[in-house]
């Protein structure tokens, strides 16, 4: 574990878990669309990929790719969060870990997919998110993606301010071997405009 606490324990003091989870309950129960990452995801290549949920929380995303008939694990260091998914997916692959420290968790690599959704990347612990990107295109096959949904404004983030650039992201992909595919504005595929408050990106990995 890094010793620094990520943003999101400091903002849920590691008990988030059952709220998020009532909050998502709350927002499927009125109707709206939660599916829309795992659906984003299932649009870029077909049942049986192996897909890595990191940050996995609840598990909402991967276990609706499950559904979906993805192989799929998820790591998240937050053990309330981990508890739900657990819970609602008990025959799942859920690894409790520090994605800055991914490559001690024993997980098979080539991973075709590997999604960080829910702002993970900007609630990392500050400083960490170079070396969560390097060991996220780590677990990727040559040619596999990584997929990410990231607010780039306090309107678009539980934070005052914004923590990531997508300047410095894009930098970070770079050096960890990953080019830029695609980027939106929404998980349904609006397109990105400059300066916009929320992204969604594809980057790759060099095929082998
Ligand atoms: C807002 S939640 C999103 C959860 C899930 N991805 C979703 O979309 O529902 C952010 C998650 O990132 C996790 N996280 C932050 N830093 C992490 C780290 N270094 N290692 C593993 N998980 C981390 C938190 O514990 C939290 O569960």
């Amino acid at each position: 574990m890094t010793t620094q606490r990520d943003r999101w324990a400091e903002l849920t003091g590691g008990q988030g878990g059952e709220e998020y989870a009532r909050r998502f309950a709350r927002l499927a129960a009125s109707g709206q669309d939660v599916h829309g990452e795992a659906f984003f995801c299932a649009a870029l290549l077909g049942p049986g990929a192996r897909i890595l949920d990191a940050g996995c929380g609840t598990g909402r995303v991967a276990i609706r790719l499950a559904e979906l008939g993805y192989h799929c694990a998820g790591v998240d260091v937050d053990l309330s969060m981990l508890a739900v998914a657990r819970r609602e997916a008990p025959a799942s692959r859920w690894l409790h870990g520090d994605l800055a420290r991914l490559d001690t968790l024993g997980l098979d690599p080539d991973f075709d997919l590997v999604v960080a959704a829910g702002n993970v990347i900007p609630l990392l612990a500050p400083g960490t998110e170079p070396t969560v990107v390097r060991q996220l295109a780590a677990v990727l096959r040559p040619g596999g993606l990584l997929v990410t949904g990231m607010g780039l404004d306090a309107a678009h983030l539980p934070l005052p301010e914004a923590t990531v650039t997508l300047t410095d992201f894009d930098d970070w992909c770079e050096r960890a071997g990953l080019a830029l595919r695609e980027r939106y504005a929404t998980w349904d595929g609006a397109p990105y405009e400059q300066g916009g408050g929320y992204a969604v990106s594809v980057h790759a990995r060099a095929a082998g």
